[in-house]
């Protein structure tokens, strides 16, 4: 029996798969098991940022595997320490707290912000995310997502949680009142269908937040690690954050997570508070510095430089509606094309696409070159062609 059908019957079937069995991949290009190429503008959902075998990473990983591959966290590893000092040095955080995953990241701010709240006042637990969010899959990240459809089944859901309309600042000052000890928000709503926030909104939720005492988290688990020409999206509006959720991205293919915690809250958690069995682990972090040692300036700057060639291209399209997002995460919204036909015709084409909300969504590997991405501007020019002229039919 072939690994599709292996799958089919014996893997939950949470996913709506596409029929293409991964062998392997190298670069920007992911191959089947019979050696067919297809230029890969997903990234395993905003994960392999510097594609696919990158040597430095593959090297790190391996020798880190080779040398030890896992241990508790009562001890002391050296790539953990190291990329916690990167991440904290680049964002002036005082802690990073290891996690696997965006929605583990996602908890951890949500136990760390409670704890703070529950310090200054017992009432001071409710945390305010926006309309359109999405934080994860846990049931407590469930609840902060702010999207009803995610709110179904799996009851009773966390309490503590509303949410502002996004980029409606009357919307904020309506629910702020003196229970709230948090506000999370994705500076770009990456599932919601790449809805990037205004900047005036983020002001205002950065100055209530200031004057209120309000911990500002930012869920930079999609918008992290270079994906928006930054090495965080909240750096394109200069505001200061209290807590960072990362993941995707510093992983590059293995599985990390990390909620970084500013000064005010940087002795919040105590021994026993929280902990992750894989928090941390050496052979995820080894790969995560050489994530981090690759955003340098230069490279941050060609992400920028990619970005605005391929959403000048996107936007001279016909068929092209409007493009949004920030860097290489970018939505596109056709006339009258259909993104699902669109994923799937270019899939015929050998150029794999993701889909959020109704847009298509393009979350390229950061190393992406110029070539491949007219390779993937060429196969959306045939296929929108082919499915204007089916809708005008
Ligand atoms: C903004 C955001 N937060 C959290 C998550 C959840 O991350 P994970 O799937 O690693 O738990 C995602 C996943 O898409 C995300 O985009």
């Amino acid at each position: 029996m072939n690994s599709i059908d292996l799958t089919h019957d014996y893997v939950t079937p949470t996913y709506n798969r596409i029929p293409i069995l991964v062998d392997k991949a190298e670069g920007y290009y992911i191959y089947d098991e019979n050696g067919q190429p297809y230029l890969d503008f997903t990234s395993g959902i905003g994960v392999n940022s510097l594609g696919y075998n990158h040597p430095e990473w593959v090297e790190a990983t391996q020798n880190q595997l080779s040398k030890l591959q896992h241990i508790s966290n009562l001890y002391y590893t050296e790539p953990s320490a190291q990329v916690a000092q990167k991440l904290c040095m680049h964002t002036q955080m005082a802690h990073a707290l290891f996690v696997n995953s965006g929605a583990e990241s996602n908890e951890a701010a949500i136990k760390v912000a409670r704890k703070y709240g529950h310090q200054q006042n017992e009432k001071k637990q409710k945390i305010l995310t926006l309309t359109n969010s999405f934080h994860g899959r846990t049931v407590t990240t469930l609840s902060a997502t702010g999207q009803d459809s995610f709110h179904k089944f799996f009851g009773p859901f966390t309490e503590g949680f509303d949410y502002v309309e996004a980029n409606n600042i009357g919307s904020l000052h309506e629910k702020i009142d003196d229970q709230v000890c948090a506000i999370m928000i994705e500076i770009v709503q990456g599932e919601g269908g790449v809805v990037p926030l205004n900047d005036d909104f983020i002001q205002e939720i950065a100055l209530v937040c200031k004057e209120k005492d309000i911990l500002l988290i930012i869920d930079e688990v999609q918008t992290g690690i270079g994906r928006t020409g930054k090495l965080f999206a909240y750096e394109h509006f200069n505001v200061q954050p209290d807590i960072i959720t990362v993941a995707k991205g510093l992983g590059n293919g293995l599985p990390i997570g990390v909620a970084l915690l500013g000064q005010k809250i940087r002795d919040v958690l105590e021994p026993g508070d929280h902990g992750s069995t894989f928090g941390g682990n050496p052979v995820a972090s080894a790969g995560a510095n050489v994530v981090l040692d690759t955003m340098t300036e230069v490279f941050l700057q060609s992400v920028e430089e990619k970005s605005a060639y391929l959403k000048k291209e996107l936007c001279s399209l016909d068929a092209v509606e409007s493009v949004s997002g920030l860097g290489l995460m970018i939505g596109v919204t056709f006339k009258e094309a259909k993104s699902k036909d669109v994923v799937n015709s270019a899939k015929e084409e050998g150029v794999l696409f993701l889909t959020a909300k109704d847009k298509l969504r393009l979350l390229p590997p950061l190393i992406i070159d110029k070539a491949a991405i007219d390779e993937a501007l060429s196969c959306l020019k045939t296929i929108l062609k082919t499915e204007q002229m089916e809708g005008l039919k």
